[in-house]
């Protein structure tokens, strides 16, 4: 992109749009997503991967991944906010009919088209499934592109597993491989208790095809990609999202900086090879 077009695209998304929360749905108890559609003007359409600046009016802004389906209709936006400050607290509270100003796209994408022909390893830990969830509806409606679908998703109890309708319907109709772990199970719980790394360790795969795509705590993405280094999977082709406070979005205040990088615009998500000397990953 010239530095022209750069700037042009930076300016469109700088700027605040009104937007209004149409749905409101809270999949876990400290949970909720937004469905939100433009008052006015969309922004811009997404790719899977990608996050909004989200501003509660008079409380403050923040960045929150994107978790809705980039093949649907553009204009509309879902997002799932996990209650732990003032500005989640207020942008979760926002009931049906209420405004929350949006700026963006921002950001680098999962770039799932480019793993077209291989095996997709997906691995998301707690919230960490929700910029990962656009990522497995594109590949769903691009279904005959890839190979295998492999979702592990983990969470510390069954009441936090995110996404659980999408991820049985995911199931029932064959087109993913999934791996349900919990740290605490209930006395219902029919899967497997422990770390999203111990269905990843027993997977066989074809590391010449395989791309992963890994979202959740940092040390859950060190373990994972360390796994999927072992099985051959190259560090060009894990990649991981690194989150940082996030301000402008736009590379001008420098508050996103992890090393070189300034992750508003150079991530969230990056490679493993990218990540791993910035991560100060020590070996097992
Ligand atoms: C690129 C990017 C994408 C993001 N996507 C999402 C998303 O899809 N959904 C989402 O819920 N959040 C997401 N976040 C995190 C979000 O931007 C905020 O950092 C988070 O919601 C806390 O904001 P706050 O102002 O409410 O809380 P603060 O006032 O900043 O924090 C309150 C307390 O919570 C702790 N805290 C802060 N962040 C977290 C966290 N993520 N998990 C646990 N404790 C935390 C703080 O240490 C502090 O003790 C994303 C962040 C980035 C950089
Ligand atoms: S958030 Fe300002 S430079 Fe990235």
């Amino acid at each position: 992109m010239s530095a022209d077009v750069q700037a042009q695209a930076a300016a469109a998304s700088d700027t605040m749009l009104p937007y209004r929360v149409v749905r409101r749905t809270a999949p876990t108890h400290d949970t909720v997503t937004l469905t939100l559609e433009p008052v006015r003007r969309a922004a811009g359409r997404f790719r899977a991967g990608q996050f909004m600046m989200l501003y509660s009016f008079g409380v403050g802004e923040i960045a929150i991944s994107i978790s809705g389906d980039p093949t649907g209709r553009g204009d509309v936006l879902e997002h799932t906010i996990r209650k732990v400050g003032a500005v989640s607290g207020a942008l979760s509270s926002t009931g049906v009919g209420g405004l929350v100003g949006v700026r963006g796209p921002f950001g680098t994408g999962w770039d799932v088209e480019s793993a077209a022909g291989g095996d997709l390893v997906v691995v998301g830990g707690g919230v960490g499934l929700a910029p990962l969830r656009p990522l497995v509806l594109a590949a769903l409606a691009d279904r005959g592109s890839y190979r295998r679908v492999v979702v592990i998703t983990g969470a510390r109890t069954p009441a936090d597993l995110l996404f659980a309708g999408d991820q049985e319907s995911w199931v029932r109709d064959g087109s993913v491989e999934l791996h349900r772990t919990v740290d605490h199970p209930s006395p219902q719980w029919p899967g497997r208790v422990g770390f999203v790394t111990e269905p990843l360790a027993q997977l066989h795969l074809d590391p010449a095809r395989t791309t992963g795509f890994l979202c959740g705590p940092e040390p859950m993405m060190r373990f994972c990609a360390q796994a999927l280094l072992r099985k051959n999977v190259p560090g060009d082709r894990i990649r991981v999202s690194l989150e940082r406070t996030m301000e402008c979005g736009v590379a001008r205040c420098g508050h996103c900086q992890l090393g070189p990088l300034l992750l508003c615009r150079d991530g969230p998500i990056v490679t493993y090879t990218v990540a791993e000397p910035l991560l100060g990953v020590r070996e097992l």
